[in-house]
């Protein structure tokens, strides 16, 4: 049970920084809701102006909603100027409520002005368009001395802002708060994302190497190509993994900064690293890469360093939608496939990484239960017997080994 309330003034964040947080949220298995000022002031607020009076209604209005949503287990995201320090801490009061103040002078509001708001308030007195008692303008706002987090939000950026409190959140859930989901998510979002821009220079540092096919040639359509970073050999052509062999780095990936520090941002032991391109208008057909799952010790991250959204990644069905600089696991042990509908090449960095308790903590964060033991489906007598016939139609070696398991179970 959570619920955030903003405070902050108009302009500083607060709308963009809840949806991606409620978007972060519900791809890692919580049920999250946003009750927005700007939004409720059109329905059940509609009655409300902005005199401290109004103003305080509105926030009580508004905290009542989410006491609601909080009460069928959502994390709320409150987001309000919500000026006033004596509704703020009359909130405050519930063990439930913390408190997140985004901190943005009001000369770079003035300067921003994304909505055209400030420009309107601050217009001469007889100018009919004038927004009257603006916040920070004519009105009070009270900064927070108390607040549980601080985000300067005209210095630092969004996606910093979006990880501190993503990080906040979760760090405050109490201990039984549950989740949507009963396994852990089949792909979900890091809390940290990267410089496009850095990115697509490294990449233009392999770009004249070698881009060696893909060696299960029944598993695509077209081109898939990929460069590595770190293979077993050494070598930037060398893209096979034999069990139980050490990776090393390749020349290549020492002239390329950004890619390198992105590899010491996991703080885990890498096998292999490499960009995957994936040709325009070709397929990677859906299958499966055992012992791929965080539950099995190991992850897979993509980062997306060139695409677009005619590039269709399914993992278990699911589209992800994966942007350029995100950074993204999936569990590649579920059924998967690409399809690059687009003109242009689709290029990902993917870094093969070792479960440790760096990685651990990072995934507890993003709501993976790290105790969470996938475990074999059991088949029903009758479902044994269907497979074993549908087996005996192609006898092979293989299909006796594995009649003799479900026989012996
Ligand atoms: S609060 O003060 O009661 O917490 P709330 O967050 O619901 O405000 O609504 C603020 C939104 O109302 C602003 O984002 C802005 O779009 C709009 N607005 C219209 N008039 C004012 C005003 N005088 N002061 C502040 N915001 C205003």
């Amino acid at each position: 049970m959570i619920l955030i309330q903003f405070t902050g003034l108009s302009g500083s964040g607060k709308t963009s920084l809840a949806e991606n947080v409620c978007n972060l949220l519900r791809q890692n298995g919580y049920q999250s809701e946003i009750v927005d000022g700007d939004v409720y002031r059109k329905t059940l607020c509609q009655d409300l102006g902005f005199s401290k009076e109004d103003r305080c209604e509105n926030i009580r209005r508004l905290f009542k909603v989410g006491q609601d949503f909080v009460e069928s287990n959502k994390i709320v995201l409150m987001s309000v100027i919500n000026p006033y320090e004596e509704v703020r801490s009359e909130i405050r009061k519930n063990q439930f409520v913390r408190t997140v103040f985004l901190d943005c002078s009001i000369d770079n509001l003035i300067k921003r002005d994304p909505k055209g708001l400030y420009k309107k308030a601050l217009l001469p007195e007889n100018n009919a368009e004038k927004i009257r008692n603006f916040t920070g303008i004519e009105d009070v706002y009270e900064r927070p001395l108390n607040a549980d987090l601080f985000l300067k939000t005209d210095v630092e950026p969004l996606s910093l802002s979006i990880q501190k409190l993503y990080n906040f959140i979760i760090d405050n859930l109490p201990t039984n708060h549950s989740k949507l989901n009963f396994m852990n998510p089949s792909s979900c979002q890091l809390p940290v994302s990267f410089s496009i821009e850095k990115l697509q220079n490294d990449l233009l540092v392999c770009e004249t190497n070698l881009w060696t096919p893909h060696f299960n040639t029944n598993r695509y359509e077209g081109n898939w190509t990929s460069v590595s970073l770190r293979s077993q050999s050494g070598l930037e052509t060398d893209i096979f993994s034999f069990p139980d062999r050490e990776y090393k780095n390749t020349p290549l990936l020492e002239k390329c900064f950004y890619f390198k520090e992105i590899m010491d941002w996991f703080e885990c032991e890498k096998e292999a690293v490499r960009l995957l391109r994936l040709g325009s208008g070709s397929e990677i057909k859906e299958h499966v890469d055992n012992d791929t799952s965080y539950e099995d010790g190991f992850f897979r991250i993509h980062i997306p360093i060139i695409t677009n959204d005619e590039v269709f990644f399914y993992v278990d069905h699911k589209r992800v939608e994966m942007k350029m600089g995100e950074c993204w696991y999936a569990n590649f042990q579920l059924p998967h496939s690409v399809e690059n509908k687009s003109s242009e090449p689709r290029i990902h960095l993917t870094l093969d990484c070792i479960r440790n308790e760096w990685s651990d903590e990072l995934f507890s964060k993003m709501g993976f239960d790290i105790y969470f033991k996938a475990t074999k489906k059991q088949y029903s007598d009758a479902e044994k017997q269907l497979i074993i016939e549908e087996l005996l139609r192609n006898p092979s070696e293989i299909s006796a080994q594995i009649i003799a398991e479900l026989q012996s179970k």
